[in-house]
């Protein structure tokens, strides 16, 4: 089945999570999941949607400021959490090494992880591409230890919020590569639109997509859902 997850990055507070949720009928045949701010969680858990956090810390507790962590996730009834976002990468220092113990701690708790791997634009035009998928999953890969839950979405960090997507074949490759190191689901994101969506997920090896700016509205993001629907009923 494929999934999609929408990224809501830091839009949307409780009031509109909550019109969002009200208005939104996922279609048979796809799972789909929210992903809200911290602030926004369980305005969307109430709803009675599958959520995702944005991002969740190693530990049970501590003296973490600004974290939130796998136990408190659960308790507020948060299904999985995305982990290593580019953008976290990119702003907040994210690492190989803390995107593991985050992705290792929310597996080890039973919530599920999106872990996020793509590479640069210098990094594509230099050839690098495949060696920095390689080391991102690895990373993830080691952490998750075989643990179930477990999903990779594939971002190239220069089709994130550009509205370039990567071209169908660019995400097969990396498919390809990552399911080469690692047996689970790969979700495509990066850009992602009702009207290019059909393309990409069709492409093999594509189980989905993670979507940022097409999910802040309730039909764009129905109709990324609605184009997944058709395909798996299709094949
Ligand atoms: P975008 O974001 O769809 O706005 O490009 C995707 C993401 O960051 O997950």
């Amino acid at each position: 089945m494929q999934l999609l997850a929408a990224n809501w990055k830091m839009f949307k507070g409780p009031r509109e999570a909550r019109e969002f949720c009200a208005a939104f009928v996922p279609p048979e045949g796809v799972e789909a999941v929210l992903c809200p701010a911290f602030a926004a969680l369980q305005a969307a858990v109430e709803s009675g949607h599958t959520v995702f956090a944005q991002n969740v810390h190693w530990a049970d507790e501590g003296a973490y400021t600004g974290e939130v962590s796998a136990p408190m996730l659960l308790e507020l009834g948060v299904a999985g959490a995305i982990v290593g976002h580019s953008e976290r990468r990119q702003y907040f220092g994210e690492t190989d090494e803390t995107v593991a113990r985050r992705t290792r701690a929310a597996l080890e708790h039973g919530l599920r992880v999106i872990g996020c791997v793509g590479e640069s634009a210098e990094e594509r035009h230099t050839g690098q591409t495949e060696l920095v998928l390689k080391v991102m999953v690895e990373a993830i890969a080691d952490a998750a230890g075989g643990r179930d839950g477990l999903v990779i979405a594939y971002e190239p960090v220069w089709a994130i919020g550009t509205g370039e997507m990567a071209t169908p074949e660019m995400a097969r490759e990396a498919h390809a590569l990552i399911k080469g190191l690692l047996d689970v689901p790969v979700l495509y994101g990066g850009s992602v639109k009702p009207d290019t969506a059909p393309v990409m997920l069709a492409e093999e090896g594509i189980d989905g997509a993670l979507v940022g700016g097409a999910s802040l509205d309730v039909e764009s993001f129905t109709a990324i859902c609605q184009a997944a629907a058709e395909i798996s009923s299709s094949s």
